[in-house]
């Protein structure tokens, strides 16, 4: 499976609302895969398909990347976050915004609705840091990115910041 280039902010593709999966066949379970590898090949925790440019509704977690917790293979698809509750800050980054780390606050807890890369139905309750993960790669889903989410002085701070590393 190859490793796919990450699109970065500001590329237009990533405001794109995704659409559903509705094929479960060997191409989508081929795209899954090379979600997994391009995320392990690039240290994150989490990637979502339109930050390869695909504007399909599927993302992969693995917190194992993270010193202190353990990994393990999380791929959604369809995704629905039903429930969601607490408060929650941590410190964010993303593949797709180079060089920033903010705190963002999110719920603590999620229940999220997904399917597999078999068109299987399941669920999951998730708390702490993968409940920060989903809520993450979601917001990809729907063209929103992690800076869009911080108070409007830090957000004004971020984007300078990132307007300076674009184009020096
Ligand atoms: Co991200």
């Amino acid at each position: 499976m190859p490793v796919l280039p990450i699109l970065e902010y500001p590329d237009a593709k990533l405001r794109a609302k995704s659409e559903r999966v509705g094929e479960f066949d060997e191409k989508l379970s081929n795209l899954v895969d090379s979600l997994f590898e391009t995320m392990y090949a690039c240290n994150g925790i989490g990637l979502a398909a339109p930050q390869v440019g695909i504007p399909v509704r599927i993302f992969v977690i693995d917190l194992g990347a993270q010193p202190g917790f353990s990994g393990r293979k999380h791929e959604f698809i369809n995704p629905i976050i039903r429930h969601a509750s607490g408060s929650i800050s941590f410190e964010e980054g993303c593949l797709s915004v180079p060089g920033l780390g903010e705190f963002v606050n999110r719920n603590n807890s999620v229940t999220i609705d997904y399917q597999d890369r078999h068109g299987n139905q399941a669920s999951l309750n998730a708390e702490g840091l993968l409940a920060v993960a989903i809520q993450h790669e979601f917001d990809h889903l729907e063209g929103i990115l992690f800076i869009d989410r911080l108070s409007k002085l830090k957000r004004l701070f971020a984007k300078r910041k990132l307007r300076r590393q674009v184009t020096l």
